[in-house]
Parts: C-alpha cells; structure tokens; sequence
C-alpha cells in the first residue's frame, strides 16, 4: 500500500448549473474522491456561464450543498467583465479565458478583449487559458508583456511544449497541464474508442499524433501538472448527430498515470509533483490537514464505465487493464471513500476560497 497526498485537479467540468443530467457537484465529486483527488476546481462553461456575482453564487451554493470533497469554481473571462472577475478574485479559483472554441458559449476573439482580463486579474492568482498552438504564442505573449503568470490548459502538441520550454527558459511566467487522454491516446486510437460512433472521439484539444503524444512523454520536465479536464457529456449524446467534445477522466487518471510507474515511464514522484505540489503552488490552494490517499499499488483491474460514480456512464478508456487502485481517502479526517464506496456526505466539500 502507498500512501498520497490528496490530489488536486485543477481542471474539471461539474455540469451545475444548467446539465446536471451530465453530472452535478455531488456526482462529480464522488467520482473525484474515487480517483484519489481531494480537490477539484470546476471551470465555468456551465449554463448561464460563470461570470459574475450572481451566477457564481448560483455554483457556489450548489456546491456548498452537494460537494463530497472540497472545490474551487472559476469565474469565465467575458467580453467585459473583467472589473467583476477581478472584484471577484478571493472567492473564485480563478479565471478562465476561451481562447478557441469549444464546448459553450465563451470565446474571446478579439485580443483587444484580453487586454483588461490579462492587466486586472490578481497577479497572484491563476489566469487559465484555453488556447491551442498559435493561440497559446499569443497568451504567452500577452503574460511576458502584462508580466504575470498564465497557466496553459491541457496542451496536446509538439509545437506547444517546445515553444513552452522555451518560454520558461526566458523566464516567462507560464506553467502549463496535460490531461491523461493526451498522453495516453493518440488520433490513431479513434476508431477504438468509437466503437461505431465518431462523436465519441471529439475532445478539445483533439486527440494528437503519435510524434505529438511522443514529444509530450519526452518534455515531461516542462509539463507541470496533470489535469483531467473531467467533461462529461451522457453517451446518447456523444452518439448523437452533434456530438459535444469531451471526455470524461477522474476516475481513470491515476490508475493510468500509476500503470506508467509500474511500466517505468514514469516515477511516483512526478506523480507527486504534478498532482500536488504543482497545483497547490499554482494554484495557491490551503493546506488540507489530515488528508491522504491510500492506494493499493499491485491490484489490477479493468477499467468500466459501468463502475464509475460519474454520470456520463461511458469512458474512452474501457476496458484498458489498469495496476493501482485507490482504497481509500481520507479527508480532513474523515474516511470520504473506502472499497468503492463513498462515505463523505453531499455538503462535506468545502470552497477552497473560503
Ligand atoms: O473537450 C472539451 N470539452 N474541451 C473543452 O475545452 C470543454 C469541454 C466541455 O466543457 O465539454
Ligand atoms: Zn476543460
């Protein structure tokens, strides 16, 4: 048995308000608690979309009700909000920019609408941007000229790590994530996944080339954290004729990063570091006292949609063989899952601003 520190995603879909038949801040934190993750923070691509006092209310008393383990809710970066996103800084997570397109309604085109969100948001908080290959340059750019920190979401190419690096190696400010799906699944694996049905393939960012998932596994030392970026969608849409991109992945992310260790691709301790120390860093999130979670490094199992708590009932990764599996997590002192079974009770989560 190997013991961890309670893992931080700081990337994750939890549906409310607006889709709770896709999942909702009681079923989405079961399945994080399943994964091992003691804290999540939920981003804002809900309907209405997060991006004022009220509508952040709306996800904050939602959460305070269901949450099983303890939460963060970013504010959405809007066409002019950026005075309320910053006067709403110490109780969300933090604010999230659509740089391209993807699931929902919030997209920033026009880079004179960056400007405000990149000079008033709290320097000591995280800017997370949704931006994919020449986008990212320019949210690179916007942190090197507003000179603070920009973290980049779920990265999944080649050009993206390299220009990273050598961003870092300036002294830019710029951390970045990468999801399990972009590590372990390449364009090639569509047709597996799919099983007949194309949507269930979409993700944004796509799934890349084997060289791109390559130059990922070979730059691990640029990639500061694992992030799953969670986003179920029900399978009947996923085979729907307008397929939503997403996958889901707290409960997939550390059997699969664990099974690397046992394949000696990766250590426990970048596990550790991008699952933890990175993302509480980054992210500047509280101590969580008397926390841990409790794996079982030598159990091999198959990974089941049909066994997980999120609701989208399905997951690209079915039926993969898998080697580490969490027993138990213990949160704030309280056992809050225990042999597949979720103890901690809807409201037990607490906001990590609070
Ligand atoms: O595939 C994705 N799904 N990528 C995103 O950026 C958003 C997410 C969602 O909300 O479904
Ligand atoms: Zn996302």
């Amino acid at each position: 048995m190997i013991k961890l520190p309670g893992l931080i995603d700081p990337h994750v879909h939890l549906r409310e308000p607006g889709a709770t038949h896709k999942e909702d801040f009681d079923s989405g934190t079961s399945a994080a608690l399943a994964g091992g993750f003691t804290i999540v923070l939920a981003m804002p691509n809900t309907k209405p979309p997060i991006f004022d006092a009220a509508t952040l209310d709306l996800a904050l008393n939602a959460a305070r009700q269901k949450a099983r383990c303890d939460f963060g809710q970013y504010i959405g970066a809007g066409p002019d909000n950026a005075d309320i996103a910053a006067s709403l800084s110490g109780t969300a997570a933090g604010l999230k920019m659509y740089l391209d397109s993807t699931f929902g309604e919030l997209r920033l085109d026009d880079m004179t609408l960056w400007q405000p969100h990149f000079e008033k948001y709290p320097k000591t908080l995280p800017l997370v941007a949704h931006s994919e290959s020449r986008t990212m340059a320019a949210a690179i750019l916007f942190a090197a000229i507003y000179d603070r920190p920009v973290h980049i979401a779920h990265i999944s190419l080649k050009e993206e790590v390299l220009l990273i690096k050598a961003a870092k190696e300036k002294g830019i400010k710029v951390t970045c994530e990468v999801c399990p799906h972009h590590l372990f699944l390449s364009k090639d694996d569509i047709p597996v996944i799919s099983h007949g049905h194309p949507g269930r393939g979409e993700v944004r960012p796509r799934l890349s080339t084997k060289e791109d998932v390559a130059a990922l596994w070979q730059h691990m030392d640029v990639i500061d954290c694992f992030a799953t970026d969670h986003a179920p969608h029900t399978i009947e849409e996923k085979d729907s004729d307008n397929p939503p991109p997403g996958f889901p992945g707290l409960e997939t992310a550390l059997p699969l990063l664990l099974t690397a260790v046992d394949d000696g691709r990766l250590t426990m301790d970048d596990i550790f570091v991008r699952m933890y120390t990175n993302p509480k860093n980054i992210f500047n999130l509280p101590e969580q006292p008397e926390t841990w979670v409790e794996v079982d490094e030598n159990e091999t199992y198959e990974i089941k949609a049909a066994e997980q708590f999120t609701r989208c009932n399905w997951t690209p990764f079915e039926g993969w063989k898998v080697k580490g599996r969490v027993k138990k997590v213990v949160l704030r002192g309280k056992t809050a899952f225990e042999d597949g079974k979720v103890l901690a009770e809807a409201g037990y989560g607490r906001n990590v601003r609070g």
